[in-house]
């Protein structure tokens, strides 16, 4: 097989640029294997003391196997994230007692243990035993975006597909290993996330992103908003022709709009009993209300999702104490003047199914 331009060159920059790292001198797994579960929780900076510290209480992958969980732990004390250094652990005691302490040597047995995803199935695969199979993590991401330009989403599984098969076209047989280290190396060095040396980079006339000055651009993340669920119930005060409505103020949505006195619930409410309120309490003592409860509305913003029940009040004779009232917030509107002021879609949507 041919050795793609870009390959070649990326090795011939890492011979020259590459930091003198412990786990490169070896081709033992184990050390491999140790040395990518903490670089998985930190920076090589961070992480060198670490893996000093691990290799010399347990030198081989029996010792490891056969320390005590605290030991472990208390090793691992810093990098966070306790559940890696548990499956650490018990990836040892399988790899001794189901594989004779003798790690599995391809990348299809590697991938079936604990704890060890496509990343260090391909780290181990290749670095220790030359399979040609293409590591893919954040630097090389970067990397393959900038170079060919490629504009997938790199955290969409479409995206992660694409950039895995065009990673496994650049490996080089026989030179898996130190391909894979020099495309991490030369992501990490060269092609860095803010400032890439594009001037002093020896693929920049083949790089898509330098040639169209795309570089911060790539690679494309297109972050998921988590959208947040809220369930609303609106106590809607009514007394004749006229409501109780109250302007938002602060930081939530709708700041400066008109809306009713609102109980935010951390579930759907089907009752008015089940609302647990000074106010709604006042307001069945002292007026004596008939109630009427609405199907429940969906009402859908960018980053948040709400199930809103309106709960009509309709106060017959009685009155509440101003007091309560301005303490809420609350103001009188005719339903005329209702129809002027500035409200959600969502309680327009409800004025007009049910009140106008
Ligand atoms: N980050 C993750 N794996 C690494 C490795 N083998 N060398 C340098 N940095 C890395």
């Amino acid at each position: 097989m041919e050795v793609h331009n870009f390959s070649e060159q990326i090795i011939r920059w890492y011979r020259q640029h590459k930091r003198d790292l412990p786990w490169r001198d070896t081709q033992d797994p184990y050390t491999i294997w140790l040395s990518e579960i903490i670089l998985q929780q930190t920076r090589v900076k961070q992480g060198l003391p670490y893996f000093y510290r691990f290799i010399e209480a347990f030198p081989t992958v029996l010792d490891l196997a056969k320390a005590e969980e605290q030991e472990v732990l208390r090793l691992w004390q810093g990098l966070g994230y306790y559940s890696r250094a548990r499956n650490l652990h018990s990836c040892a005691q399988t790899i001794v007692s189901d594989y004779q302490a003798k790690f599995p040597q391809t990348y299809n047995e590697l991938i079936k243990l604990k704890g060890v995803g496509a990343y260090t199935a391909a780290a181990i695969a290749s670095f220790a035993y030359n399979e040609t199979v293409a590591v893919v993590d954040g630097n090389v991401y970067r990397v393959l975006s900038r170079v060919f330009g490629v504009k997938e989403d790199i955290l969409s599984s479409k995206g992660q597909k694409k950039f895995q098969q065009l990673a496994n076209t650049l490996v080089p047989e026989g030179l898996a290993g130190e391909y894979n280290q020099a495309i991490m190396e030369f992501g990490a060095l060269q092609c860095t996330p803010k400032s890439p040396a594009c001037l002093l980079c020896p693929v920049n006339q083949l790089c898509y992103a330098y040639q169209h000055n795309r570089q911060h651009e790539l690679p494309v993340k297109i972050k998921k908003v988590k959208v947040k669920k809220r369930y609303f119930s609106y106590i809607v005060l009514r007394r004749g022709n006229f409501l109780y409505m109250k302007k938002r103020s602060g930081k939530d949505i709708w700041h400066g709009l008109y809306d009713f006195y609102l109980v935010e619930n951390k579930h759907v409410i089907d009752g008015l009993e089940n609302i647990d309120d000074f106010l709604v309490t006042e307001v069945m003592t002292n007026t004596n209300p008939t109630v009427e409860m609405s199907a429940l509305y969906k009402h859908q913003l960018t980053h948040q999702q709400l199930e809103v029940r309106f709960f009509t009040l309709n106060m017959e004779k009685g009155s509440l104490a101003d007091s309560l009232l301005t303490e809420k917030g609350l103001s009188v509107y005719s339903i005329e003047e209702v129809k002027g002021l500035p409200k959600p879609i969502l309680i327009d949507k409800y004025l007009s199914e049910v009140i106008f």
